[in-house]
C-alpha cells in the first residue's frame, strides 16, 4: 500500500454488534476508488470492518467520516442513493455563492468532482482553487447565464463533450424579486421564470434520463418554503418555487423504481445574498434564519433517505404544514407583511 493509503477502522458496528465474545479476524476490503458497492452484509464480519482505502490525494477526517457513514448506510441495508460519492461528478448551478457554493464544499469533502456553473467566473475560479487545494477536487467551470433559453442544451452538450457522467445534479441557481404591481420590472420577472423554472426543468430532463439508464444517481432541485403558500409582493417567485416542488415530487415518483431519486429542497430564510439580490436588503437581520451549511447538511441527509422533499428546520416544517391547514385568504393576507415595500406600509 502506498504512502497515501488510509485505513479506517469502524469498531464496532453499532446496530449489529452485540459484544459476547472477543476477537474475530477482521475482514479487509480494499476499496480502490472506494467502490462501496462491493460491500454487502454477507461479506461483512460481525465485529469489525476494516477498510483500506486508497486514494491518490491525502484525505482527511471529514472525508473518512463521510465514507464511514456511507458504508454503514449501505451495510445496514438502508438508504443508498448514488453509487458512491468519491470520484463521481456533481453538477451544481448557482455555485458561485450561498447554498450552491456550500453544496460544492460539502460534496468536495466527500471526494466528489464538480462542474460549477454560474455567471460570476471569478467566484467559481476561487472556489475551484479552494476545493482543489483542500480536497484534490477536479472542478470544471462553465460560465453560463441561465436566463438564456439556449444555455441548458449548451451545458448538456459541453458536459457530454468533456465525457462526464453526472451522478448528482443540483439545480440550485435562482433568485427572488420583490415588487409591487405598479412598478414591476417585467423583463426581470421573465428572467426569473427562465432561471427558476425553465432552465431547471430542461437541465433535469437532460440529465435524469442518463441516470435512469445507469440505474443510479440523484437530483436536488432547490425550491423554498415559499412553495407552500402564495407570497404577496413576491408572487412570481413563490409561484416559481411551487412549480419546482411539484415538478420534483412528480419526477421522484416516476424515477424511484429506476434507482434514481429526486429531491425538492425547501429552505426557509437562509443567510446568503438572496434577499439583497431580491431587493429586500436587510430583511434577514429581522428574521430567524439558517446557515447555508445547515441547509446543505439537511439536503444531503434527505437525499440519502430518498425523500421527495425536505423542509429545512422543524419550525419551517411546522409552518409549512400550518399554511396548508389555515384558511387560504388568511394565509395570503398575512403574507403581505413579509415583503411590503416600505413606502406602501
Ligand atoms: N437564501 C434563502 O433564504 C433561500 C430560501 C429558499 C430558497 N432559496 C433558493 O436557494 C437558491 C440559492 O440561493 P442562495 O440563497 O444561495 O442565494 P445566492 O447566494 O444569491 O445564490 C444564487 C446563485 O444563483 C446564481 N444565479 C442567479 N442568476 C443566475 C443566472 N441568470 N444564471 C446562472 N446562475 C444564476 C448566482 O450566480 P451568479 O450571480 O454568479 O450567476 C448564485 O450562485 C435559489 O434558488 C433560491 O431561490 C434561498
Amino acid at each position: 500500500m502506498d504512502a497515501s493509503s488510509r485505513k479506517l477502522l469502524i469498531f464496532p458496528i453499532p446496530s449489529v454488534y452485540k459484544p459476547k465474545r472477543t476477537v474475530c479476524e477482521p475482514t479487509r476490503f480494499c476499496c480502490r476508488e472506494i467502490d462501496l458497492q462491493q460491500l454487502s452484509l454477507e461479506t461483512t464480519p460481525r465485529f469489525v470492518l476494516h477498510f483500506s482505502l486508497t486514494r491518490t490525494d491525502p484525505g482527511h477526517s471529514e472525508f473518512f467520516r463521510e465514507v464511514a457513514l456511507t458504508a454503514l448506510t449501505r451495510l445496514s441495508g438502508r438508504l443508498y442513493v448514488i453509487s458512491a460519492y468519491a470520484d463521481q461528478w456533481a453538477l451544481i448551478t448557482g455555485a458561485s455563492s450561498g447554498i450552491g457554493a456550500e453544496f460544492a464544499r460539502r460534496l468536495a469533502s466527500r471526494g466528489m468532482h464538480l462542474i460549477l456553473i454560474a455567471r460570476r467566473k471569478d467566484l467559481l475560479e476561487q472556489l475551484a482553487v479552494e476545493l482543489h487545494t483542500a480536497h484534490g477536487t477536479k472542478c470544471e467551470i462553465i460560465v453560463s447565464d441561465l436566463s438564456d433559453p439556449a444555455q441548458p442544451a449548451a451545458i448538456a452538450e459541453e458536459v457530454a463533450r468533456r465525457q462526464i457522467n453526472v451522478e448528482l445534479l443540483i439545480n440550485n441557481a435562482g433568485f427572488g424579486y420583490v415588487s409591487e404591481i405598479e412598478t414591476v420590472d417585467l423583463p426581470r420577472v421573465e428572467e426569473m421564470i427562465q432561471v427558476n423554472i425553465t432552465a431547471l426543468t430542461k437541465l433535469t430532463y437532460r440529465f435524469l434520463g442518463g441516470m435512469m439508464q445507469r440505474g443510479h444517481g440523484g437530483v436536488i432541485n432547490t425550491s423554498s418554503v415559499a412553495a407552500f403558500q402564495p407570497v404577496a409582493y413576491m408572487g412570481a417567485y413563490a409561484a416559481s418555487k411551487a412549480y419546482v416542488l411539484h415538478f420534483s415530487e412528480a419526477l421522484w415518483a416516476e424515477a424511484r423504481e429506476s434507482g434514481v431519486t429526486v429531491l425538492a429542497l425547501c429552505p426557509g430564510p437562509t443567510r446568503t445574498d438572496f434577499f439583497d439580490v431580491a431587493g429586500a436588503k436587510g430583511w434577514l437581520t429581522k428574521k430567524r434564519s439558517q446557515s447555508a451549511e445547515e441547509v446543505v447538511r439537511i439536503a444531503i441527509r434527505a437525499l440519502e433517505k430518498k425523500k421527495q422533499y425536505v423542509v429545512c428546520g422543524w419550525i419551517n416544517y411546522i409552518l409549512s404544514l400550518a399554511v396548508r391547514l389555515a384558511n387560504r385568504r388568511t394565509v395570503v393576507r398575512e403574507s403581505m407583511k413579509f415583503f411590503r415595500p416600505a413606502k406602501a406600509k
